[in-house]
């Protein structure tokens, strides 16, 4: 079902201060101004929900948001804080690379990241041994590329071509793949669509 409500509920520091529930979480991820917290927005049709910045490194805690909390299946969205922030200092750095790490490895009910990476910049480093480090630690992500409004459809399907078969140099197969623009409302209803698929996959 779409998301007919969405309300922010906290703000937490580290891991251990995220609200003690057992709602099926989702987290967005990636490097500082590729667009999380407008994502959030536009699925959530709410400009104001998760605050954005056309400067990097505005989201510094994990920013919990309840979904369709009137509803029998609510779940969790979360706005987590962007990694490699180059202005940050390095102590802040690492601290939220910890913060980060801690919540991916300890938080139960994540049932997947999702890797946000800007379709206009071919693959770099530091998202490919995120995801790698990802796949050590058995953490299921998809990928979703973001501000497809800035690219016209030929260069955006071959960035996305180009970033598939580099992922394909060390992986043997790829997580599920989503594009998308907040600017101009797309691929909502598909992220949404597979989250709800998500949820209704029984676990063991
Ligand atoms: P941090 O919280 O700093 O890690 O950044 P973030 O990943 O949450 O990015 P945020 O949503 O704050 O967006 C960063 C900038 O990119 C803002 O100026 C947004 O308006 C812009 N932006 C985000 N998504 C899109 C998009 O789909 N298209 C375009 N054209 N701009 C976008
Ligand atoms: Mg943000």
């Amino acid at each position: 079902m779409p998301i007919t409500s969405a309300q922010f509920v906290i703000s937490s520091p580290d891991v251990a201060s995220c609200p003690k529930s057992s709602l099926p979480e989702y987290a967005f991820i990636g490097r500082s101004n590729v667009g999380k917290s407008s994502l959030i927005n536009m699925l959530c049709h709410n400009p104001k929900l998760a605050k954005t910045s056309q400067k990097p490194g505005k989201t510094l805690l994990i920013n919990h948001f309840l979904i369709n909390g009137n509803q029998p299946h609510a779940w969790h969205l979360v706005d987590l804080p962007g990694y490699g922030f180059a202005q940050a200092g390095l102590k802040q750095r690492e601290k939220l690379k910890l913060m980060i790490e801690r919540y991916c490895l300890l938080r139960e009910p994540l049932m997947s990241l999702f890797v946000l990476i800007d379709c206009r910049i071919e693959a770099q480093p530091i998202d490919l041994q995120f995801m790698e480090w990802l796949g050590e630690n058995e953490i299921p992500f998809a990928i979703i590329f973001t501000k497809a409004d800035k690219l016209g459809k030929g260069a955006l399907a071959a960035n996305i071509d180009a970033y598939k078969r580099k992922m394909l140099e060390s992986w043997v197969e790829l997580p599920p793949i989503f594009v998308s623009s907040a600017e101009k409302g797309l691929g909502g209803n598909e992220i949404v669509s597979y989250i709800e698929q998500v949820n209704a996959t029984p676990t063991i």
